[in-house]
């Protein structure tokens, strides 16, 4: 029996001195210290040995017990510490590397140049109105001066929805709701989507437009100029000249068309201007004494100008941008050019 427990000491021994992990190390404790582990088993030998040997043998075999137990644990902590530093080594993360480069969106250029309308606006005493995109033939139509079936109506090229709903072909369609609900004076501007069945390179179905509307006591032409004057010297360079052309408009009388000196060549003419030096803008007038009656304000006290232009052709002019598409498309490297 001792020289059984000296084979089983020494065997033991050698396989923990010999193991390099710690799983070699758990079938150590498997094989001689577990439940039918060989230090185990010599407990049950025990019933083969004379009676009054049993007390010193059990002394030995717990000694052993003990000393094969001490040392395994030993070795067991060592080489766990040793795994887990391999492991921190392992997973080691450099936290001063650069990150991986984040791309940071831009603002839209219709969203850009809308605001800086506003700004341009609402400095001189404007305020933003807002209306709905599917609109009714009254506001879109009738109470701008434009009856059903009145020939005006070929100047827009208009989605109907039915015969009474229409999605709005021009942000004209607020200003009759203003003047509705609003007694003068009113000072208002009027950005947002409008509809046409139209489509080329200078004309989305879908587009964007500004309206702007002024009424109180003693307006004239000459306001309308002014106000005008000052939205193209802030919206291009203090050296813009504007010019009123002639024109008609049903909700405007007289109504003009605006052209600016192109803020490309400044009026030496050239790809952007077609070389005359000047690019219209904008239609304008003086509202329509009919369409203020209409709407319910007196014409005989009050007048007033209006005005209305495509935001997406002004973001064309202003930034060279050669296909109204391009506004539409999405594309990230024509986008990211407005940064
Ligand atoms: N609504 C017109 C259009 O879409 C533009 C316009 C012209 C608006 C004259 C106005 C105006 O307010 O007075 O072509």
């Amino acid at each position: 029996m001792k020289e059984k427990m000296d084979n089983i000491k020494n065997a033991a021994l050698e396989m923990i001195e010999k193991a390099t992990t710690s799983h070699e190390l758990v079938d150590v404790r498997v094989k001689y210290l577990g439940k039918s582990g060989e230090i185990s088993l010599l407990m049950r030998d025990m019933a083969n040995v004379p009676k009054e040997e049993r007390p010193n043998m059990g002394k030995m075999v717990n000694e052993l017990r003990n000393a094969v137990e001490s040392v395994l644990n030993e070795k067991t902590a060592k080489i766990e510490q040793e795994e887990k530093l391999a492991r921190l080594k392992a997973e080691e993360i450099d936290v001063t590397l650069p990150s991986g480069a984040k791309e940071l969106g831009t603002l839209h250029p219709l969203t850009l140049i809308t605001r800086e309308l506003i700004d341009i606006f609402t400095s001189m005493g404007f305020s933003v109105a807002e209306g709905p995109e599917i609109e009714s033939d009254l506001y879109n139509f009738q109470l701008l001066n434009v009856p059903k079936d009145h020939p005006a109506r070929d100047m827009q090229d208009t989605f109907y929805v039915n015969d009474n709903i229409v999605l709005r072909t021009q942000t004209s369609a607020v200003q009759a709701r203003i003047m509705q609900k609003q007694q003068p004076p009113i000072r208002i501007i009027s950005p947002g989507k409008v509809y046409r069945s139209d489509d080329d390179a200078s004309h989305s179905p879908i587009f964007n437009q500004f309206e702007g509307l002024a009424i109180d006591k003693h307006i004239t032409m000459g306001d309308l100029q002014g106000c005008l004057q000052t939205f193209a010297e802030k919206l291009f360079s203090k050296d813009t000249k504007v010019r009123l052309r002639p024109s008609y408009f049903p909700f405007t009388e007289p109504s003009v068309e605006v052209d600016v000196t192109c803020s490309m060549c400044h009026g030496k003419g050239c790809r952007v201007c077609k070389g005359t030096g000047w690019v219209e803008i904008l239609g304008a007038g003086i509202v329509n004494p009919a369409v203020l009656d209409m709407c319910g304000i007196d014409s005989s006290v009050y007048s007033g100008f209006a005005f209305g232009f495509g935001i997406d052709r002004i973001a064309m002019i202003k930034y060279g941008i050669p296909n109204i598409k391009l506004l539409y498309e999405n594309d990230v490297r024509f986008l990211k050019q407005f940064n």
